[in-house]
């Protein structure tokens, strides 16, 4: 039941997760090269839901998912090693990467410099969730598409 409702959260969310740094992404690279000036609350958005999925998926790694195994031969089957190896790595990189840019992007001297941090550190970070997400399109993953 709890594995349900988390499951199906952690699915949607990438939706909301996709979005959010596709528009942040946007208005970065506006900032940088339109000369586009003044805040913008969408590169804390898209954060916060990224670690709304961090804690979703940390969840749903150690205590719920039964695609999460710690035994030999996993690495053999790729549903298992997908989920217990490959999607939390990719994930934690991409995370880290979007953590780091909004932190130096804080610290940049004006909006042109802050608006490329953003856009290079999250641009990477959107291209590494999309690579890491089961899409029902790959094999063998029991993806869905929300
Ligand atoms: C922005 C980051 C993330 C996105 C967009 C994302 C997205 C997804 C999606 C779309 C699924 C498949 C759901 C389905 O098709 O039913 C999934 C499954 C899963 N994710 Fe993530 N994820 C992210 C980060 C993480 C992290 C950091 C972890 C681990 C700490 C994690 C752990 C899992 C697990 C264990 C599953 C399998 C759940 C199951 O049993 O069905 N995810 N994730």
């Amino acid at each position: 039941m709890l594995y349900q409702i988390l499951d199906r959260a952690h699915s949607g969310l990438r939706w909301v997760v996709l979005l959010l740094l596709l528009a942040a992404i946007v208005w970065a690279f506006q900032a940088w090269k339109g000369g586009r000036s003044g805040a913008s609350k969408l590169p804390l958005y898209a954060l916060i839901f990224v670690h709304v999925q961090l804690l979703l998926g940390m969840v749903l790694y150690w205590f719920l998912s039964p695609y999460v195994r710690f035994e030999a031969g996993i690495m053999k089957d790729p549903l298992l090693r997908f989920y217990t190896v490959e999607h939390i790595t990719m994930m934690i990189i991409a995370i880290t990467l979007i953590t780091a840019g909004y932190s130096r992007a804080k610290k940049a001297a004006s909006d042109a410099a802050k608006g490329k941090t953003i856009f290079i550190f999250y641009l990477i970070g959107l291209v590494l969730i999309l690579a890491s997400i089961p899409w029902p399109f790959r094999s063998g993953l029991n993806g869905n598409w929300y």
